[in-house]
């Protein structure tokens, strides 16, 4: 059997990864600016986290949600405190398509009427059902996805918002408070007030999908925390076990739990379990929000003082950086992985994406900024 090829891969065997350098099956070693696309936040190999998920392998790595799990009771509790959602619940599954699936059933039982939902422009939710309905890329849409549930809206424009609110019929609002495949686009604070109290005036259910902005990229717990604003859902995934697959949906008060309602066969096993309250160790032990929010600063600065007339337009906040360019960013990207040996995402056609692990040092975004000087643009 051969692989399905869905992916265009570059021809890198990544075999070790520490902190913010991976190294591929010939020992080259690579400054990781792209965190395996945002999902590596304390660093890769951390050695707290090997430990408690090796302590916990011993034990035990999985059993069902049929019977009382301790390790989903403690993630849900000091993931409250250190979110500041302490009043929430927490519902648990493997991926960030998953986490938005769930929500989006959940503003759907509770508002069995309304079938409709308002999503932005350029957003990316996920490739499940609903979750992909909901992302704005027709090519990626199968035909039995497309059913007419959605309309998308340009963000940061509220009139088109509250016009198709008070049409009525709307179940949900999905938003990205930073959007990620969407270019690195961002929420203004007065759109996103003006956006949450419409949903609340109009009963319709206010889902952050915080997958990619989240769990402290932004340099705040959540990217909506910037903004002033308390959505009833928020989706989180990625960075939540380092790596290891997980998803979580976390669900305001006013939602009544149903038995039976929502369910997984390998959503918050006790493995995947271990890895999230590892991660949250290490977010306590070495001020990782922090620490993404002092470094992204950092770097936008140096980015910006590049000066270079091909860098158009520096956003983002954070640890989740878009570098605009005046050319594709192919032309960028692949040299800086084949000669500079660091790895960036992108995101549209002219978009570098920066999502390096959370732990990134000063000295290492300036080493990132000597590669990104050095580098020359390449045709494909
Ligand atoms: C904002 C956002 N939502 C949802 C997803 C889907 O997550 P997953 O690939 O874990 O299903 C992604 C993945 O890139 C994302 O960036």
């Amino acid at each position: 059997m051969k692989l399905f090829d869905v992916y265009p891969l570059f021809d890198v065997n990544i075999v070790k990864g520490q902190g913010c350098k991976v190294w591929d099956d010939k020992g080259q070693e690579y400054l990781d600016l792209y965190g395996g696309h945002a999902v590596i936040s304390i660093g890769h190999s951390h050695p707290h986290y090997i430990k408690k998920v090796e302590e916990q392998l011993h034990k035990i790595a999985f059993y069902s949600n049929s019977v009382v799990n301790k390790l989903q009771v403690e993630l849900a509790e000091r993931l409250g405190k250190i979110s500041g959602y302490e009043d929430y619940q927490l519902f648990l599954i493997n991926s960030g398509a998953e986490a938005n699936e769930n929500a989006l059933k959940l503003a759907s039982f509770k508002n069995p009427s309304c079938t409709r939902i308002l999503a932005c422009e350029h957003s990316f939710h996920g490739r499940t059902s609903l979750a992909v309905e909901v992302t704005h890329n027709p090519k990626i849409v199968s035909p039995l996805n497309d059913n007419h549930h959605v309309r998308f809206l340009p963000m940061n424009d509220i009139e088109p918002w509250v016009r198709e609110l008070s049409r009525g019929g709307v179940a949900a609002v999905i938003l990205e408070p930073i959007q990620g495949v969407g270019g690195i686009r961002m929420a203004t604070p007065d759109f996103a007030q003006k956006l949450a109290y419409a949903c609340k005036r109009f009963g319709v259910t206010l889902i952050c999908d915080e997958i990619q902005c989240g769990y402290g990229r932004s340099g705040k717990f959540f990217a909506h925390q910037w903004l002033g604003i308390k959505p009833d859902i928020i989706t989180v995934a990625k960075g939540i076990a380092n790596g290891f697959p997980m998803g979580g949906v976390l669900i305001s008060p006013e939602f009544e739990p149903v038995y039976g309602q929502l369910g997984t066969t390998f959503g918050g096993n006790h493995l995947a379990c271990a890895a999230a309250l590892a991660v949250l160790d290490v977010f306590e032990e070495e001020n990782i929000v922090e620490n993404a929010r002092e470094v992204g600063d950092y770097l936008m600065e140096r980015i910006r003082g590049i000066g270079s007339s091909h860098i158009t337009d520096v956003r983002g906040r954070g640890l989740m950086i878009g570098i605009e360019l005046d050319m594709p960013h192919k032309m960028v990207r692949k040299p800086l992985i084949k000669h500079e040996h660091c790895f960036t995402g992108c995101a549209g056609q002219n978009i570098l994406r920066l999502l390096p692990p959370l732990c990134l040092t000063k000295t290492e975004a300036d080493d990132f900024i000597e590669r990104l000087i050095r580098v020359q643009p390449e045709e494909d």
